[in-house]
C-alpha cells in the first residue's frame, strides 16, 4: 500500500512540477496575480479533472442518499461526464500508466450493434464483434439472425493521430456475410489456428447453438465444431475461451428462450469443456443461475466465470447474482473445482470477462469496464456511462470496449494475455 500511495503522490508531484517548469520557461519573471491563479487552475485541471477521477472509498462509506437499483442508476459521486477513468485504489494508476486515453471510435444510436464476441486479429489489426441477439433494437429475433461485423484498429489509430485526445470519430463498420450455420453469435475468442472461434446461441428449434470456426477473410466460410450434448441441443451457447491445454470451454445459459428465439431449455445452465482433438465434451462446472463470461488466469490455473442471474432475460432480479466466481482448473481432468466468490459488480451485471498479463480481471458491467486485482479488490472503472457487455485487448496496452450503441478504443499500460491458440510463447 505504501508503495502505491507513493506512486500516486509521485504522479501528482511530477505533473505539478512539469506545469511549473513550463510556466517558468515561458514567463521568466513573476506575473500578475490573475495569471498566477489562471496558471494554477490549469495545473489543477491537468491533475484532477480531465478524464481521471479519484473516488476515495472512505468518502462514501457513509451517505445520506442511496441508489435503489444497480441497473437504472450509476455510482458517479463526482458527477463526471463519461467517458472517464474512475479510480478507487491508487494501484489502478499502474494499470493506466502515464498516458491513458479513451476515445469513442464508433456509434449508432439506433442499433445495438456492438454487443460481444470481440476477437482481435493481429495479422490484419482488426476486431470482429457481434450485435445483440434477440432485442428489437438489434433487429434480430426468431426469424432474423444477428450481425457479425469488423472494424480496423489501424484505421481508428490513423484517424485519431491528428485529433485532440478524447475526440469522437466513426470508423468503418463492415458487416460479414456469414453462412447459415452461424446463428445468433454471442461470444468469441481466438484466433484458433488462425480462425475466429465463435459461440453461437442458435435460432429456433432447427438452427442449434454451436461452437464454430469462421474464416477471418472472405468468403468468411465456417466450420461447426460442436452442436449438441450427446444428441440434445444446448440452451443458447453464450461465450467461449481456449485454455492453454487446447481445451475449449463454453458457457450455456438459457437466455434464448426468455428472449423469444430459442425453444425451452433441455439442459441445466452450466459450463462445458470440449476437447477438439477427441471430440469429447464433459460438464466442467454447474450450480449457476446464468453462467455467462469465462476467462483464465495467465498461468491457466484459475478460471473466472460470471453469473448474470440478476438479468433473467425477461426481467431484473436485484437479489440474483451479478457475480464473478473463481475456480481451480484441474491439471488433468480440466474440471473447474473449488468454486469461490471473486467479486460482485455494483452496477448491472458482469457480462464478458478478460484478464491482463498481471492477472487483473476486467469485466463489462452496467456502466463500463470494471477492473479488479487478482485478490478481488475493485481498483477502478473505465466508466463509459452505459451497458458494456464485453471488452478485449487489441494487443498490449490497447482495449476495445463494446458498449451496445458505441465502441471505445482505450490506451492503457497493461499488457494483454495472448488468447490465440496455439501460441509460440
Ligand atoms: C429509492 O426508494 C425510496 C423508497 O422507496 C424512495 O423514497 C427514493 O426516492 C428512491 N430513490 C431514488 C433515487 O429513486
Ligand atoms: C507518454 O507520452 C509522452 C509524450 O508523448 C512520452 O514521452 C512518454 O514516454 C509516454 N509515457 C509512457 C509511459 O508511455
Ligand atoms: C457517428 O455516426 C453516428 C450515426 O450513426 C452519428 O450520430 C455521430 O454523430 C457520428 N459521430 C461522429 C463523431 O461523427
Ligand atoms: C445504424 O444502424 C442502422 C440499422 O442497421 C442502419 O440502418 C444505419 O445505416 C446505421 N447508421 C450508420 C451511420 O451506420
Ligand atoms: C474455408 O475454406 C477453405 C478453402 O476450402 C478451407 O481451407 C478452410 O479450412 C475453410 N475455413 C473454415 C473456417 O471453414
Ligand atoms: C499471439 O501469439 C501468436 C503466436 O505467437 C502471434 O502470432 C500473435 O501476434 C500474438 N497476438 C498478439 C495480440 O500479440
Amino acid at each position: 500500500m505504501i508503495r502505491l500511495d507513493q506512486h500516486l503522490a509521485t504522479t501528482y508531484a511530477l505533473t505539478f512540477l512539469s506545469c511549473c517548469a513550463v510556466f517558468h520557461s515561458t514567463n521568466g519573471q513573476l506575473p500578475p496575480q490573475a495569471v498566477v491563479w489562471r496558471f494554477y487552475l490549469d495545473c489543477l485541471q491537468t491533475l484532477t479533472s480531465s478524464h481521471l477521477q479519484f473516488v476515495d472509498p472512505k468518502s462514501f462509506a457513509v451517505l445520506s442518499t442511496f441508489r435503489n437499483s444497480s441497473f437504472t442508476e450509476f455510482f458517479n459521486p463526482t458527477s463526471t461526464q463519461p467517458p472517464f477513468f474512475q479510480i478507487f485504489d491508487s494501484s489502478f494508476l499502474d494499470i493506466l500508466g502515464a498516458n491513458a486515453t479513451i476515445n469513442q471510435i464508433s456509434s449508432n444510436t439506433s442499433f445495438l450493434y456492438a454487443h460481444e464476441a470481440p476477437i482481435y486479429y493481429p495479422a490484419t489489426d482488426e476486431v470482429f464483434f457481434c450485435s445483440h441477439a434477440g432485442d428489437p433494437l438489434s433487429f434480430s429475433d426468431v426469424n432474423h439472425n444477428n450481425q457479425v461485423a469488423k472494424i480496423s484498429i489501424k484505421e481508428a489509430e490513423g484517424k485519431l493521430a491528428n485529433l485532440p485526445v478524447g475526440t469522437a470519430i466513426n470508423v468503418t463498420v463492415t458487416k460479414l456475410d456469414l453462412p447459415d450455420s452461424i446463428q445468433m453469435t454471442n461470444g468469441g475468442t481466438g484466433p484458433y489456428y488462425s480462425n475466429l472461434l465463435f459461440a453461437n446461441s442458435g435460432r429456433g428449434p432447427l438452427l442449434p447453438p454451436t461452437v464454430a470456426l469462421v474464416n477471418p477473410y472472405p468468403p468468411y466460410n465456417a466450420t461447426v465444431l460442436l452442436n449438441n450434448f450427446y444428441g440434445r441441443q444446448y440452451n443458447s451457447i453464450n461465450d467461449v475461451k481456449i485454455h492453454a491445454s487446447g481445451n475449449i470451454f463454453f458457457t450455456d445459459p438459457a437466455y434464448g428462450y426468455p428472449q423469444g428465439f430459442r425453444p425451452p431449455p433441455v439442459l441445466p445452465n452450466q459450463v462445458y469443456r470440449f476437447d477438439p482433438k477427441t471430440g469429447a465434451v464433459r460438464v466442467a462446472a454447474t450450480d449457476f443461475s446464468r453462467p455467462n463470461g469465462i476467462a483464465f488466469s495467465p498461468n491457466g490455473k484459475t478460471a473466472y466465470i460470471t453469473d448474470t442471474g440478476a438479468a433473467t432475460g425477461s426481467s431484473i432480479d436485484l437479489t440474483g447474482p451479478a457475480t464473478i466466481y473463481a475456480f481451480d482448473v484441474h491439471p488433468t481432468t480440466y474440471a473447474l473445482n473449488n468454486r469461490r466468490v471473486f467479486a460482485y459488480a455494483d452496477t448491472g451485471i458482469p457480462d464478458g470477462i478478460q484478464l491482463d498479463a498481471d492477472g487483473n480481471v476486467y469485466s463489462g458491467c452496467g456502466d463500463g469496464v470494471q477492473i479488479w486485482n487478482s485478490q478481488g479488490i475493485l481498483l477502478g472503472k473505465i466508466f463509459v456511462g452505459g451497458v458494456t457487455p464485453q471488452v478485449a485487448f487489441a494487443g498490449d496496452g490497447r482495449l476495445v470496449i463494446l458498449s451496445e450503441f458505441r465502441i471505445f478504443l482505450v490506451h492503457i499500460a497493461s499488457k494483454s494475455v495472448n488468447l490465440s491458440y496455439p501460441t509460440n510463447d
